[in-house]
């Protein structure tokens, strides 16, 4: 029996590649400030920047698009979307949005204050800036282990239960709600396991605390389970994504992660209590409660989509192609967050060019670097995403720099990721002529998007 694990699909539609010279690619970087989120995309050869979005919708789904129904209230693609993610979920109450940070931003305008505390363990960028701009404090409770790039647990993405309980027995008024991002996406995209929701549900439970789930990539989740927590084996991945929802009160969520589709999110909710504000706050902002800023045939694309992700053969090849591109790496001793987590590999930065200082943003120079190297376009995951220059001019600092190289679900072929791994390892027999970065120009918030940088 071969071992390989193929991607389970084959190509009906093509997009063409460009391949660049080096030198164009140092006057594109030039010109986009040293930020690979000003590129343009056509300058870019293998595209990691994000999972988000980027997939390749299905035959299935490209039908769906036809079908989509364009009504501006009570559209069946409405409650095609509806009867999907009310199975999926168990919740009864589904909030359609235009992307998962419309979802963020709807709940934590009705259902926290200012002053609050809202613990996860680890924020992802979207949902710290939606807190923040409401007042309220995000808290990242993710175990010890999940902090230390090289060390292995097979849940690193656990939130840690005695801190979530210190912060509930000291300052249990502030807390609305607790949060859990699957997998934890900002922490290496690792997964959590059933035993650790399981608990903190019940954490959050005795305290009358509900908990909210950021679903984004709840199937990836609920694979690792299958694969790695002892007595899941034998269930199937929709059981177990089903089980991970029947623990939550309501959940988040990008459909342009695990809902296999270009756009969409919503919010689902067990019970009634935020559910007339949000409506009230999505009709102000996002469309009628049907629609919810979305195309009638967004919500069929969604709808197959939560349903293809479910199945084994692409998630079992989904997981493997991060572990792959993990393997070769480690093998050229490239220091990576290990294990590999579920949608990306994350380099170590500080590992990788350990001549630099973290006021180098050894993150973003690396990433500047693979553009310049080999046309790939990767995300610092650091201190200029999550650092901060404080009013008197001082700057805070993110305790990890990392470049995230996300994949694409069903986009790129392995000869794809070995021409990614070759260019990694060339580029890092010559780190040391890798230069640290400095911020000239930045916004209050999410400032990696538009900051305007220069060679140190
Ligand atoms: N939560 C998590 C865990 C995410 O990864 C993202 C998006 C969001 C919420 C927000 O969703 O983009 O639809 O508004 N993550 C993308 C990424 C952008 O590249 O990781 P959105």
């Amino acid at each position: 029996m071969p071992h390989t694990i193929i991607e389970p699909f084959r190509i009906k539609s093509v997009e063409p590649i460009r391949l660049t010279r080096r030198e164009e690619r140092e006057r594109y970087l030039a010109e986009a400030r040293l930020n690979v989120f000003r590129l343009r995309a056509e300058d870019v050869l293998l595209d990691f920047l994000t999972d988000s979005g980027t997939g390749a919708m299905s035959a299935r789904q490209w039908a769906g698009i036809m079908a989509g129904d364009e009504s501006y209230a009570g559209a069946p693609s409405f409650f095609r979307f509806e009867a999907v993610v009310r199975n999926l979920t168990g919740y009864p109450f589904v909030i359609p949005t235009h992307q998962g940070r419309a979802a963020e931003r709807i709940l934590f305008s009705v259902a926290t204050r200012r002053g609050d505390v809202v613990p996860s363990n680890t924020h992802f960028d979207t949902t710290r800036a939606n807190l923040e701009y409401g007042g309220v404090e995000p808290l990242d409770l993710v175990i010890p282990e999940g902090r230390e790039p090289r060390v292995r647990h097979p849940f690193k993405g656990n939130i840690d239960l005695a801190r979530v309980e210190k912060l509930l027995v000291e300052q249990g008024d502030r807390v609305p709600f607790g949060m859990i991002t699957v997998t934890n996406n900002s922490g290496g995209g690792q997964p959590v396991s059933l035993e650790n929701l399981r608990a903190y549900r019940d954490l959050l439970r005795r305290h009358g605390k509900p908990l909210v789930i950021d679903a984004c990539r709840f199937a990836e989740n609920a694979m690792f389970i299958k694969l790695r927590e002892p007595g899941q084996g034998a269930r199937s991945v929709r059981e177990i994504a089903q089980e991970m929802f029947s623990l939550g009160d309501g959940c988040t969520m990008s459909a342009k992660k695990d809902g296999l589709a270009n756009i969409g999110g919503f919010i689902a909710l067990r019970d009634e209590r935020w559910v007339e504000a949000a409506r009230n706050l999505l009709v102000l902002t996002e469309g009628f409660p049907t629609y919810g800023g979305l195309a009638g045939r967004d919500l069929e694309a969604i709808a197959t989509g939560l349903e293809e992700v479910l199945d084994e053969s692409y998630l079992r090849y989904r997981l493997r192609t991060a572990e792959y591109m993990g393997e070769k790496l480690l093998a050229g001793g490239v220091g990576i967050v290990e294990p590999t987590g579920g949608h990306a590999v994350y380099l170590d930065a500080r590992d990788f060019l350990p001549h630099l200082g973290r006021e180098d943003y050894p993150g973003w120079a690396l990433c500047n670097a693979l553009y310049l190297e080999g046309g790939i376009r990767g995300v610092e995951i650091g201190s200029v995403m999550f650092g901060k220059r404080l009013d008197d001019g001082t700057e805070t600092y993110h305790d990890l720099d990392l470049v995230r190289l996300a994949f694409p679900r069903r986009v790129y072929t392995q000869s794809h990721f070995d021409y990614a791994a070759e260019v990694i390892l060339e580029l890092k027999a010559k780190a040391r002529t890798v230069r640290g970065v400095r911020i000239e120009k930045q916004s209050k918030y999410l400032r990696h998007f538009t900051a305007e940088l220069r060679w140190a």
